[in-house]
């Protein structure tokens, strides 16, 4: 029997030409996994072939997908491997299992003045710090869709964290986003600057605020959602392939719903619960100090942390 050659593009499979293989693409069938998975009937009707054809091009990228399983030891050791960055803060790094963690999101939501946008500048910096000393060793990609970043501050909490603030500052790529797409756009086209600058740290600051100005009302939320939901995935998408910790965060409401506790709710809905690993809330305290909860988390047990934030950054 002849050796059928390998398959590793769309374009490879038997009886799909470039012609083919771009209708598939336009109609998203654009990776051999969703191909594998899907029936020749509606192959065959979406792109005039006959179904015979078809069966024969999905059984071909069925046997073409890779799929990996691993042993919980296997996966043990690599999430042993997995970086994190301080937070500056001893009590709340211990509540995280040990600082912020890469290739996950992670969400701090609170109300004004909560400390959310200070945590975002600490990471910022300790991110810079070398791995197994509070750090991932890497830049910053920094999303300010609300104005709030403050060179002069960085300088300070760099200064204070035993690093240059000027070679801090360099390794700020800093993005004003003033549209929700321009907000989208800035990570569809990080990976260059992500891979050139070796970025550790994505932030953004915050998730939602342009989101919902730009959708107001009901009858826009399907929308909304729609397009948010892509904007988190990428988000995920470019923590797990980088290996980098992804920071967020979000504004709060008052869930009406709620007769009892503290009616505090964080925006933006299911898609925004599901897809951030870790949930923070930021709560006001005495002067300096802020109470930190851990609401969500898929290894570490609800707690509080106590943080201050300080001239120095935040601090125990
Ligand atoms: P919003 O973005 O308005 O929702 O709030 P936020 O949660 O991002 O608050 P932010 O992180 O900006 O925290 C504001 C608090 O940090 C204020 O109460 C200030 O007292 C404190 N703060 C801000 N800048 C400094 C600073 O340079 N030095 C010190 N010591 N504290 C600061
Ligand atoms: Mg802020």
């Amino acid at each position: 029997m002849a050796k059928e050659k390998s398959v590793k593009e769309i374009e490879d499979l038997p009886g799909i030409g470039p012609t083919i293989a771009e209708k598939l693409k336009a109609a998203g069938y654009d990776t051999l996994d969703k191909i594998g998975v899907s029936s020749p009937h509606e192959l065959s009707e979406l792109v005039g072939m006959s179904v015979e054809a078809a069966k024969k091009a999905v059984e071909a990228a069925k046997t073409a997908t890779t799929l990996e399983y691993s042993t919980g030891t296997t996966i043990n050791d690599e999430r042993k491997a997995i970086g994190r960055i301080s937070t500056g803060c001893g009590e709340l790094d211990e509540l995280l299992g040990g600082g912020v963690e890469a290739k996950a999101i992670t969400e701090a939501y609170g109300r004004f003045a909560s400390g959310k946008t200070q945590l975002g500048f600490q990471l910022a910096v300790n991110s810079q710090l070398p791995v197994g000393k509070g750090g991932l060793g890497g830049a910053v990609l920094f999303i300010d869709t609300e104005g709030t970043f403050r060179p002069e501050r960085i300088e300070s909490i760099a200064k204070a964290a035993g690093i240059d603030p000027k070679e801090a500052l360099e390794k700020l790529f800093v993005v004003r986003a003033t549209t929700t797409e321009q907000q989208i756009l800035s990570l569809e086209k990080a990976d260059k600057l992500i891979k050139e600058h070796n970025i550790k740290l994505i932030i953004e600051d915050s998730l939602m605020s342009l989101f919902r100005s730009e959708y107001p009302g009901r009858g826009a939320l399907g929308e909304r959602q729609q397009k948010l939901n892509g904007h988190i995935h990428k988000l995920q998408q470019l923590a797990d392939t980088y290996n980098l910790a992804v920071y967020i965060t979000n504004q709060v409401m008052d869930n009406p719903g709620m007769l009892f506790g503290d009616p505090t709710t964080p925006v933006g809905g299911n898609i925004v619960a599901h897809a951030a690993t870790t949930r923070l809330y930021l709560r006001k305290s005495k002067e300096d100090k802020r109470i930190v909860r851990l609401v969500d988390s898929p290894n570490m047990p609800e707690g509080e942390a106590v943080m201050k934030i300080t001239p120095n950054g935040i601090k125990e």
